[in-house]
């Protein structure tokens, strides 16, 4: 067999990610829906099959302190980079019945690339790790991004107290995975020896569809916040305490729910979005007043100060509510992340790679998401390859995205890091 008919064409990577995203979505919490959070059997069962595939693509691999799959190629050669490592990575935890594709497919992505490079033999000047994360939807604790701020050495110890539903703590949960709580500060990745971070991921909305272009550059991400809004009334009879002696926690909920809605619309130009996405009523009959409501608030915007002004407005407007409606409010923020922007040399030398392959010039775009790389800004440059997906519909079990866009993601991958190549083996 010929040299060349080892190396896999488009379609056959398209294809190779098909059956790796579809292996990978066969492990979840429940049976008939893909549901799998950080730190739970399921990821664990996810990662060692990452670790796996890692492992057959010829990458020396190892789990870290926070869950996180690593797997590492060393340089090719020697040179003045042979000391550094390109990162590349996504995530493998999901939502709550999730697509297949968000996260997964970045890191299936990862491992093709180190298939093709060495399919055709190219040797690089830096070393690879491909990173499968465990927490970049933050679903199971308040507390997102965890296994890449831990990689980029900025995880803040005082999160490990804060619990899922269960209240179970993510120190806890972090012990019964099977790591030491103790050994994450040590897991940062030193600055002078990375040179970036990449991560390819479905772009999670309409506009590569609706521009014909199944690959796009990423410009920045979101400024993004999360608040968790706490509603104290009193329980009561419902067929006895007439309407106006009431503390009914929920009407209040209801209106500050509203008012989160109404304040999000008003910012169109800054791309404000908000959410109330999770909502617990206490005790929860319908016979009985309620007394105890909680819920999560997520804000984002395309500029930092528009959020801020937004968030503002909604927690004066649920702090004052409670005289009216006799209850007590208390307003959280548990999250908070600038816009996160990519680096100029990594948006070209993507952009020039996604040209190639798609035949026509890349589009930029930013990212409304939230991704792991809003953590590893902090460490080092990151660049994203955007992937159309049908639609846009994400966090939903129809996600989908084409065999061919997933071959051309993973080319443009190995494009970009070929590129990174060039630049880094020039004069030194
Ligand atoms: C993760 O997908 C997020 O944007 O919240
Ligand atoms: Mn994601
Ligand atoms: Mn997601």
């Amino acid at each position: 067999m010929s040299a060349a008919a080892t190396i896999p064409s488009t379609r056959e990577l398209g294809e190779r990610a098909q059956r790796m995203i579809d292996a990978l979505a066969a492990i979840s919490a429940d049976p008939d829906r893909l549901t799998r959070l950080y730190l739970t059997p399921e990821h664990r069962r996810a990662a060692d099959l990452v670790g796996e595939w890692m492992t057959a693509a010829g990458l020396a691999t190892r789990l870290d302190a926070a869950g996180t799959m690593r797997g590492a190629l060393p340089p090719g050669r020697s040179g003045k980079s042979a000391n550094k490592a390109l990162l590349i990575g996504s995530h493998i935890d999901t939502v709550i019945d999730a697509g297949r594709y968000d996260g997964n497919l970045g890191v299936v992505a990862g491992i093709l690339a180190v298939e093709v490079l060495k399919a055709r033999g190219i040797q690089l000047p830096f070393g690879l790790e491909i990173l499968a994360f465990g927490d970049e939807e933050g679903v199971r604790f308040p507390v997102t991004l965890t296994s890449s701020a831990v990689a980029a050495g900025t995880f803040d110890p005082a999160t490990l107290d804060a619990a899922d539903e269960a209240g179970t703590t993510l120190g806890e949960a972090l012990k019964a995975f099977g790591t030491d709580p103790a050994r994450l500060s040590g897991e940062a990745y030193d600055r002078p020896g990375v040179l970036g971070y990449l991560e390819v991921h479905i772009e999670q909305g309409p506009v590569l569809e609706a521009s014909n272009e199944p690959l796009g550059v990423v410009s920045a991400i979101a400024s993004q916040s999360r608040h968790r809004v706490r509603i104290r009334g009193e329980a009561g009879h419902a067929g006895t305490v007439p309407m106006a002696m009431r503390h009914d926690a929920l009407t209040a909920a209801a209106e500050i729910i509203l008012e989160i809605e109404a304040t999000a619309r008003k910012g169109k130009k800054h791309s404000l979005v908000a959410t109330v996405g999770h909502v617990e009523v206490m005790p929860g009959a319908s016979n009985v007043i309620p007394a105890d409501v909680r819920f999560s608030v997520d804000v984002r915007a395309a500029d930092d100060a528009a959020r801020k002004a937004a968030v503002e407005t909604i927690s004066n407007f649920a702090r004052k509510i409670d005289r009216r409606r006799h209850v007590v409010v208390g307003f959280e923020t548990v999250m908070e992340k600038p816009v996160a922007r990519c680096a100029p040399r990594l948006q070209k030398a993507i952009g020039a790679a996604v040209s190639a392959v798609q035949g026509k010039p890349a589009r930029s775009l930013m990212s409304g998401a939230g991704h792991d790389g809003q953590s590893m800004v902090q460490l080092t440059d990151f660049g994203m390859i955007f992937v159309r997906c049908r639609a846009g519909i994400s966090h939903n079990p129809l996600e989908s995205v084409t065999i061919d866009d997933m071959g051309a993601a993973v080319e443009a991958l190995v494009g970009t890091i070929v590129e990174l190549a060039r630049q880094e083996s020039g004069p030194s």
